[in-house]
């Protein structure tokens, strides 16, 4: 039996979606990974074995999304408060800080995630790293379109000593700048070395005026959930 990458998102999906109890408001992740658990809650709901669900999605995509699966939504100024919060992440340190946002989706996401009770990070283990950025893959900024460049460059140059190389996310058809579902850019950040202290590089990025968040989830995730070749395991905070 050979499962592919989306059976072990698909698994450790689920396994977040035990959690989920009827009367929650919940925190709808987005990606590939978490678009699995949004589908079973719908399924669920469908079949009665979960019921007064209200979800808070973290994109446009996943508002769709639940939409179609009759899955009933709010959002933060109605419920400041969620119960739980399933979403995937694109790397997880060993303190189980995150790098999110190459959906995009980063900002909503951190406004919902940061207000739940029990935040459940989902992943297949090819997510897992040593440290922020060792797996090679960028770590997303989002900032505001004014100036784009004169921002990029400031944030490349707060980690010239990791060997930062900053680039403005663009469509691979048109070559246009990606927009968030906030009408901002994504600067995606390579690192060549750990950059050491998370909050003291989040802090740095945020005191840039062009910057409205980064994508380090840092001290959030409760749970998290690895699925891999051997198995899913659940580690709590
Ligand atoms: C969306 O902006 C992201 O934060 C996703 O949660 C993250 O990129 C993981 O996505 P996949 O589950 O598709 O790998």
């Amino acid at each position: 039996l050979i499962l592919t990458q989306d059976d072990l998102k698909k698994i450790a999906a689920y396994k977040a979606v035990e959690f989920v109890e009827s009367g929650m408001v919940l925190g709808l992740g987005t990606g590939s990974t978490a678009k699995h658990a949004t589908d079973r809650i719908g399924e669920l709901l469908r079949q009665g074995k979960l019921s007064n669900i209200i979800g808070i999605p973290t994109s446009t995509k996943t508002h769709e999304q639940a939409l179609s699966l009759g899955i009933p939504l709010s959002d933060l100024d109605t419920h400041p408060v969620l119960d739980l919060a399933i979403d995937g992440a694109d790397e997880v340190d060993p303190d189980m800080n995150l790098v999110k946002g190459r959906g995009g989706s980063l900002l909503r996401e951190k406004m919902i995630e940061g207000c739940c009770k029990k935040f459940v990070v989902i992943v297949d283990e090819s997510k897992l790293v040593d440290y922020v950025g060792g797996s090679g893959l960028a770590m997303p900024v989002e900032i505001v379109p004014f100036c784009w460049k004169f921002t990029a460059e400031k944030l490349q140059s707060l980690f010239e000593e990791a060997g930062c190389v900053a680039k403005l996310r663009v469509l691979s058809g048109s070559g246009e700048p990606y927009v968030t579902d906030n009408g901002n850019f994504i600067v995606d950040l390579y690192f060549k070395k750990d950059i050491g202290d998370l909050r003291a590089a989040g802090d740095a990025i945020l005191r840039l005026a062009g910057v409205v968040e980064h994508g380090m989830f840092i001290d959030m995730a409760t749970t998290l959930i690895v699925a891999g070749e051997l198995g899913v395991t659940v580690r709590n905070k």
